[in-house]
C-alpha cells in the first residue's frame, strides 16, 4: 500500500488539478459547448430553438434526468458530417489533457445519430480519428464505448450493434444510457450477450435515479464490468457488500448529480461514505458543457464541499486506472506517474 503524506489544505486542489487520472464516464455529445453547437449549426446550416448562446445556455436549469436528456439531444442535432464529430471530440480530448487526464473511455450514443440520418460510418470514423489523433498529438490515450438508449427498444438496440459491427476494431464495449427509471437493464438482455460473444467490455448506468434492484440486474443479468453512477446502491446494505467484495468500478459524477437534482447540494453526495465502505470509486463529468465542469472542477469543488483528504485522492486516481479497460502496463505506468505526483507534493510540504 502506497503511503499517502498528510497536504496542507490549501495545497489539495492544486494536487488534485496535477495528478494523473482516468475519465470513465464521459458522453461525448455531452461535451459539446453552446459555442461549438452554435458554431456547428452555422457551418451546417442547422435552425436551433434558441436566439444565441446566452439563451441556450439559460435552458440549462435541470430539475432531473429526462430534463436534462431533452436539452442534450437538441444540442446534438447539430452534428452531421465525420468532421462535426472530430471536432467535438478533439475539444474535449484537449480539455483532458489540460485536467492531466491521460486516459478516457468515452461514451458515444449512435442512435441519437443514426435517427436523424446520420451514417454510422460517419459518427465512429470522426470519432475514432480523434481518438487517434489524441494519442499522437495529446499524449492521451483515447477509448470509445458505444451507448444503447435504453428509452428505446431492445430491437432497435439490436439493429444498432449490427451496423456498428463492421467498425467493431473502433471501440472497446458498450453502455446503456437515456432514461433510467421505467427502462431496467435486463430489458437489454440479448443485446449486452451478443456484445459479450464479440468480446466486448460491458457497461451500463444504473442506480443513478433508478433503485439498487437495476444495479442488482446490471451486475447479474448484463453480467456488466463497471456500473456508471451507481450511487443509490447506499440504500442496500448486500448490494454494498458485493460491490465491495467484487471491487466493481462505479464512475461517479458529482458535479452531475448535483446538477440533475440526484442530491440536494454538492454537500450532501455519497462519494465519503462509498469510498469508506471499499467501493472501487472513481470521479468523472458524465456531460461537462452541461454540468458546469470538467474534471478538475469535478475533483476540486467535491473535495472543497465533502471534505475529503489526500488519501481519498490517491485512492480515486488510482481506482481510475484499476477500473479502466487499459492493459496492465499502461495502468503500471500510470500508478507510477500518481505515485511520483504524491511524492513531490508531500516533499514540498
Ligand atoms: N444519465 C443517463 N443518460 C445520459 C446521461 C446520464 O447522466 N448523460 C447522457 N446520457
Ligand atoms: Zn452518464
Amino acid at each position: 500500500m502506497f503511503k499517502v503524506h498528510a497536504v496542507a489544505p490549501h495545497r489539495l486542489p492544486q494536487l488534485l488539478r496535477e495528478m494523473p487520472k482516468a475519465e470513465l464516464h464521459i458522453h461525448i455529445e455531452g461535451s459539446l459547448e453552446p459555442e461549438l453547437i452554435f458554431a456547428l449549426a452555422q457551418r451546417n446550416g442547422v435552425k436551433l430553438p434558441y436566439a444565441n448562446v446566452e439563451a441556450l445556455r439559460a435552458a440549462y436549469a435541470f430539475t432531473n434526468l429526462q430534463s436534462f436528456l431533452d436539452i442534450y439531444y437538441a444540442g446534438a442535432s447539430v452534428l452531421l458530417h465525420e468532421q462535426d464529430f472530430y471536432d467535438m471530440a478533439w475539444a474535449y480530448l484537449e480539455r483532458a489533457k489540460a485536467d492531466h487526464v491521460v486516459h478516457t473511455e468515452m461514451f458515444f450514443d449512435p442512435q441519437t445519430h443514426t435517427e436523424r440520418g446520420v451514417p454510422m460510418a460517419t459518427v465512429i470514423n470522426g470519432l475514432h480519428r480523434a481518438c487517434v489523433d489524441a494519442q499522437a498529438q495529446l499524449g492521451v490515450s483515447a477509448q470509445l464505448i458505444l451507448c444503447f438508449l435504453r428509452h428505446l427498444s431492445e430491437e432497435a438496440a439490436l439493429q444498432t450493434f449490427k451496423d456498428a459491427l463492421p467498425f467493431k476494431d473502433k471501440f472497446i464495449g458498450v453502455g446503456l444510457d437515456s432514461s433510467e427509471v421505467g427502462h431496467p437493464p435486463e430489458k437489454f438482455k440479448n443485446v449486452f450477450a451478443l456484445a459479450h460473444a464479440h468480446g466486448l467490455h460491458l457497461v451500463a448506468h444504473a442506480g443513478e435515479e433508478g433503485p439498487p434492484a437495476y444495479m442488482w440486474s446490471a451486475l447479474d443479468v448484463l453480467h456488466v464490468e463497471r456500473i456508471d453512477h451507481g450511487v443509490q446502491a447506499v440504500h442496500d446494505a448486500a448490494l454494498m457488500a458485493r460491490l465491495a467484495k467484487d471491487r466493481t468500478p462505479l464512475t461517479v459524477c458529482p458535479l452531475s448529480n448535483q446538477k440533475l437534482c440526484v442530491f440536494p447540494d454538492l454537500k450532501n453526495h455519497n462519494i465519503g461514505q462509498l469510498l469508506d465502505a471499499g467501493l472501487c470509486v472513481t470521479i468523472n463529468s458524465d456531460d461537462p458543457a452541461y454540468f458546469g465542469g470538467y474534471m478538475n472542477d469535478n475533483f476540486v469543488q467535491t473535495f472543497e464541499a465533502t471534505g475529503l483528504n489526500a488519501q481519498q485522492a490517491y485512492a480515486l486516481a488510482s481506482n481510475s486506472f484499476e477500473g479502466s479497460f487499459a492493459t496492465e502496463q499502461q495502468k503500471n505506468q500510470w500508478l507510477h506517474a500518481l505515485k511520483q505526483t504524491f511524492q513531490k507534493f508531500s516533499e514540498q510540504d
